[in-house]
């Protein structure tokens, strides 16, 4: 299981385990990580998953969906970075994986 680290816009950090298969928003969910709301139960309809991933892990994290792309432009806070959490499978070569997380969801 790959040690992922979510990082608070507080600069609150945990690093967790996060079983293989599933996802960053479900990985934030089972740890108790407030930053990330996930209204929809990580369908893609509702952004309250937004993140930013670290460049360095930019590919790990694989392709933006054109479903969640139409989601992230209705972001204002969208970063070069940003992804919703639940369309990012959790796979090995996330080890070490930065994952920041907005000042709000909404
Ligand atoms: Fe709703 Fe990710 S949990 S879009």
């Amino acid at each position: 299981m790959p040690v992922i680290n979510y990082v608070e816009f507080d600069g609150s950090e945990y690093a967790v385990m996060v079983t293989e298969g599933a996802n960053l928003m479900q990985g934030a969910l089972d740890n108790m990580i407030e930053g990330i709301i996930a209204e929809c139960g990580g369908c893609c309809v509702c952004c309250t998953c937004h993140c930013m991933i670290d460049p360095q892990w930019k590919d790990a994290a694989g392709a933006i969906t054109s479903g969640e792309g139409e989601l992230l432009e209705m972001l204002s806070e969208r970063q070069d970075n940003s992804r919703l959490s639940c369309q990012v499978t959790v796979t090995a070569e996330m080890e070490g994986m930065v994952v920041r997380l907005p000042e709000s969801q909404y």
